[in-house]
């Protein structure tokens, strides 16, 4: 490996994310001649091949594999040696690498705005998926911070709480129950009902409490996208729980309401994560602030 060098590291990275030369070659902006003769010289250095190719997508080999993973580590040490000296410097300068639960989409974009307003140098990743997905991420060590409203107990995670995030049963203005006071939760018996997909953290909330309250509602649709859900409320599909910021953006007098159902909101916080033994990056450590 002594003859590989930074840039090869950088492209065969860049290739095992994308599975091909030559969306590498596009993200690098260089050519895909130069992709490919750089990863033979890579090859030729570690003595094994990296990548097999089935179709038109390239897979990992288990060298490959191990090599992403020594890949990874060092690149993002060398993102951090740059932040901390952009921070000697006086700069907050690097990337900020953030994964959230869906419904922070309604809330996260605000924050950042004024944030890199501030620190224009910071050049933010925000991925945005549901419970399950970001408990893998924080398990293979993807993000610098997690925003979520369940945090995972069997990880050992440093966590902050922010801001309230309750759920609230969503209908369209026009339901019949729109407008009454303390329904009974039992009346959603049988109602159609729009669910979140399975690995949502709504999901589970939602089937907990319908469980302890011994109700069966009439599934209707499964959708994984809150904008969907809301979507398909207004096409009079049914009502579903969701987080009260999905209506954030919405006129007061728009086209949904929240129905006043007893044992609702469901209280939750969202909170900011991190894996205890995880060294932040300065720029994750200003987010964090910024945030609190
Ligand atoms: P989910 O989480 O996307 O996993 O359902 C959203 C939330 O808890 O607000």
């Amino acid at each position: 490996m002594i003859h590989a060098t930074l840039h090869q590291l950088i492209v065969f990275e860049a290739t095992a994310r994308h599975g091909s030369f030559t969306r590498a070659a596009e993200e690098l902006s260089i050519t895909q001649p130069t992709v490919s003769t750089q990863m033979k010289q890579l090859t030729k250095s570690v003595g094994l091949p990296l990548f097999e190719q089935i179709g038109k997508r390239l897979y990992l080999t288990e060298a490959g594999r191990s090599l992403l993973v020594t890949c990874q580590a060092v690149l993002k040490d060398l993102d951090n040696f740059e932040m901390a000296i952009a921070d000697i410097k006086g700069i907050k300068q690097g990337k900020l690498r953030l994964a959230a639960v869906s419904t922070a989409q309604y809330l996260i974009p605000q924050i950042l705005g004024p944030f890199c307003q501030q620190y224009q140098g910071v050049d933010v990743s925000l991925e945005l998926t549901n419970h399950q997905d970001l408990e893998t991420r924080m398990i293979n060590n993807v993000d610098d911070l997690y925003i979520l409203s369940e945090p995972p107990q069997e990880l050992n995670l440093e966590i902050q709480p922010f801001l309230e995030n309750p759920l609230v049963v969503i209908a369209r203005k026009d339901h019949p129950l729109a407008g009454q006071k303390k329904i009974p939760i039992k009346r959603l018996q049988g109602e159609p009902f729009i669910m979140r997909e399975m690995g949502s953290g709504i999901r589970r909330a939602v089937q907990q409490i319908f469980l302890d309250h011994g109700i069966t509602v009439s599934l209707r649709l499964e959708i994984g996208n809150n904008e969907a859900i809301k979507q398909a409320i207004a096409g009079g599909l049914g009502i579903s729980v969701l987080s009260q910021h999905v209506l954030n953006l919405d006129p007061p007098n728009g086209e949904f309401t929240i129905l006043d159902v007893e044992d609702f909101p469901i209280q939750r916080h969202w909170y900011v994560v991190y894996p205890k033994d995880k060294k932040l990056s300065v720029i994750a450590k200003t987010f964090l602030d910024y945030l609190l």
